[in-house]
């Protein structure tokens, strides 16, 4: 939140007045700090400093171009769950070396395409997907670098939709499985067995979980190693949780501290896929008030920003601060702020305490920088929103606001 202050009573993405911001690009905007993008991937770095490791930013939380032009000049890999991912990181130079590809029901031109760009190595879901990958590399003369996806059984607590780690979850396979798997991936000459991989799940406060993971990755390395099959890297996925109110963040000293006591004096790099972590409390959606409705039991703060624009809400009852972007001692108004959108899970908010805003108001909604504009859709014929990016005293507008032509572009009408 350092970045997002107010000064002289106006809210600040870092030297930026937002103010200023709306009135020239519009709203809905949702406005970045480069500088909090790059503290978050420092502080990370900091701590696994004492452990080869890599970063590998995981796309699919933002994954516009300038943002992952940004983390990749800072020195970022990436984590891609999809074809048109790898052409995003492609698009910026992303080394092809620091990619991993993980994701559930990958298709054979995606697999073909991430062979094609030499990539580091896929995070195998199955039995059927490592067979289509050694069959498809064979296909192209390619190797392809591969870790199993375990999954480790292990529960954290988060939403259930971002649950990922149970064993009656779809990701990842079971350890007895993963072993045959192994002895199948290293019987094969176009499979070059890299690593192994998991993903436990999103948003998750505490320590422990990733830990319990990590000792089934090692335990499943020591397994492989007796049976001649070595592992390079041990990915133990991203799901690195951030202060969306009043929780404490997960504390990346411990973690630290905790991976390194287990993988000192070990041969494997450590791989880590954080998305939220990195971007989630970097950018902010600015809103504009349309109307406040002052029904018989509840007040209802209208702008002009919904769940196209911002679905967390919605989807996981997800919590987010809105703050007025011009400070206000204003007598305090409980409200919900709601989108213009026909659906009544149409909020960003509920029963807030807001100072008394008015129509032409500006509200900003925080943390909003990662699965905001990724998860945006154009429900009610409403264009995206732009998107700009802050650095210091200066700001570039990194998306431009969708129009109604691309609204249409791709349709036929005959
Ligand atoms: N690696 C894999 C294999 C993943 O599936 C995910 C996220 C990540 C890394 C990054 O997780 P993160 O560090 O960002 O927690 N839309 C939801 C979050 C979905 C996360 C899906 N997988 C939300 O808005 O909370």
């Amino acid at each position: 939140m350092d970045r997002f202050h107010y000064r002289g009573g106006e809210l600040f993405c870092e030297d930026v007045a937002l103010g200023g911001l709306a009135a020239q690009f519009g709203t809905p905007l949702y406005v970045y700090s480069a500088s909090a993008i790059l503290d978050n991937l420092h502080r990370l770095e900091r701590a696994l400093a004492r452990l080869p490791h890599e970063i590998a930013y995981s796309v699919k939380a933002n994954s516009n171009l300038r943002i992952l032009r940004l983390l990749k000049e800072a020195g970022a890999g990436f984590d891609i769950v999809s074809g048109g991912e790898l052409a995003r990181v492609m698009r910026v130079g992303a080394p092809p070396e620091s990619v991993v590809f993980s994701g559930v029901g990958k298709t054979a031109a995606e697999v073909d395409a991430a062979l094609a760009a030499a990539i580091l190595m896929f995070n195998v879901e199955s039995a059927g997907e490592l067979e289509m990958i050694d069959r498809r590399a064979a296909a192209l003369g390619a190797t392809a670098g591969i870790a199993l996806r375990l999954n480790p059984d292990v529960a954290a607590a988060t939403h259930p939709y971002v649950s990922t780690g149970r064993a009656i979850h779809k990701f990842g396979v079971a350890e007895t499985e993963a072993l045959e798997l192994y002895r199948r991936a290293a019987a094969s000459p176009r499979l070059r067995v890299r690593g192994i991989a998991c993903h436990i799940g999103s948003q998750i406060l505490e320590v422990r979980p990733f830990l319990e993971a990590l000792d089934q990755l090692l335990g499943l390395a020591a397994r492989l190693q007796a049976e001649g099959i070595n592992i390079e890297c041990l990915d133990i996925g991203g799901g690195f949780g951030i202060a969306y109110g009043q929780e404490a963040p997960l504390d990346f000293e411990s973690l630290g501290r905790a991976l390194e006591a287990r993988l000192q004096g070990t041969p494997y790099r450590l791989v880590v896929e954080p998305g939220r972590r990195l971007v989630g409390d970097a950018g902010l959606l600015l809103a504009r008030v349309l109307d406040v409705k002052r029904q018989a039991q509840k007040n209802f703060v209208v702008v002009d920003a919904g769940m196209n624009d911002l679905i967390r809400p919605a989807l996981y009852g997800s919590y987010h601060e809105i703050l007025p972007v011009v400070e206000s001692a204003a007598r305090p108004l409980r409200a919900d702020v709601v989108g213009p959108l026909c659906e009544t899970g149409d909020f960003l908010a509920q029963d807030r305490d807001l100072p008394e805003v008015s129509a032409g108001d500006l509200l900003a909604a925080l943390t909003a920088g990662a699965y905001g504009y990724a998860l945006a859709s154009n429900y009610n014929a409403r264009p995206r929103p732009a998107e700009v990016l802050v650095e210091g005293t200066s700001f570039e507008l990194i998306r431009r606001r969708e129009s109604f032509d691309d609204l249409i572009a791709t349709e036929l009408i005959h």
